[in-house]
C-alpha cells in the first residue's frame, strides 16, 4: 500500500543534496570570533536554514551586540567570500548519500522536482554538483520576501512545478525548514538531524532510506 500520492520532490540544498552545512558553519565562526562571540556547532544549529541576513542577526543576538549597517554588509560579504573559497573544489563526490539515486528515478517517473533554499548560492552550488538537469527549477534567497521558517521558498517552488503542497514531499535538515514546509501544508521529511525528527511527519538518516514506490 502507497504512504501518499506524490506529484513532487522539494529539496532543501545545503544539508540535504550536499554537505556544504559544514562550511556555513566554520565561515560563521570565523566572522563570531571576529566579533568576540562565543560560537559553537550548538549555537549554529538554530542557524541552519536562516538566510545570511538573518543569521548574521543571529550571532549578533547571541551577545545583543549592535554593530553599523556598514559592518553588518561588510561582516556578510567577508562570511560569503571565505564560504565560497571553501566550497570552490565542491563537486559530485560531496552530494550527499542518496540523493542522485533517488534524482535519477524521481525523473525516471516522471515526478517533478525543484530545490528550495535560503542560499543566495544555491543555483551556482547546483550547477557545480552537475545537477541541473534534474530541476524544473531552482527557488533561492534571491527570490523570497520572506525567508525560511516562512514557507514562502517552499510555495514558490510548488507553484513553479504547477502542484499543490499537498502533493509535495520537502526534504529537510533544518528546523527553520521543517517549520516552513509544515506551514506550507507540505508533507515534511527531516533528512540527517535526529533534533528535528519529532516536529517532521517522517525521518530519514539519509536519503538512501526514502522509499520512492511508497509514494509514486
Ligand atoms: C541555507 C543554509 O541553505 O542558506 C544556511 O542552511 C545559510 O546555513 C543560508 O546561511 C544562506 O546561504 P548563502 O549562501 O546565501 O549565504
Ligand atoms: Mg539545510
Amino acid at each position: 500500500m502507497k504512504n501518499k500520492e506524490i506529484k513532487g520532490l522539494i529539496f532543501d540544498l545545503d544539508g540535504v543534496i550536499v554537505s556544504t552545512e559544514h562550511n556555513h558553519f566554520l565561515a560563521w565562526k570565523k566572522t563570531a570570533d571576529q566579533l568576540g562571540v562565543k560560537f559553537s556547532e550548538h549555537e549554529n544549529e538554530k542557524l541552519k536554514g536562516l538566510s545570511r541576513v538573518d543569521s548574521l542577526k543571529a550571532i549578533l543576538a547571541i551577545d545583543n551586540l549592535i554593530i553599523s549597517e556598514k559592518e553588518f554588509g561588510t561582516l556578510m560579504l567577508d562570511k560569503n567570500e571565505f564560504y565560497l573559497e571553501s566550497i570552490q573544489l565542491l563537486n559530485e563526490s560531496n552530494i550527499l548519500p542518496g540523493v542522485k539515486n533517488l534524482l535519477v528515478s524521481a525523473k525516471e517517473q516522471g515526478i517533478k522536482m525543484a530545490v528550495g533554499s535560503s542560499s543566495k548560492n544555491a543555483p551556482f552550488i547546483v550547477k557545480l554538483l552537475g545537477l541541473d538537469d534534474y530541476f524544473e527549477l531552482i527557488v533561492d534567497g534571491n527570490m523570497v520576501a520572506d525567508p525560511k521558517p516562512h514557507p514562502e521558498v517552499f510555495l514558490n517552488a510548488a507553484k513553479g512545478m504547477n502542484l499543490k503542497p499537498s502533493d509535495c514531499i520537502v526534504f529537510e535538515d533544518a528546523e527553520s525548514g521543517i517549520k516552513a514546509a509544515l506551514d506550507g501544508g507540505f508533507h515534511a521529511i527531516a533528512v540527517g538531524n535526529k533534533n528535528i525528527a519529532e516536529m517532521a511527519h517522517e525521518y530519514l538518516n539519509d536519503l538512501t532510506e526514502f522509499k520512492l514506490d511508497l509514494y509514486a
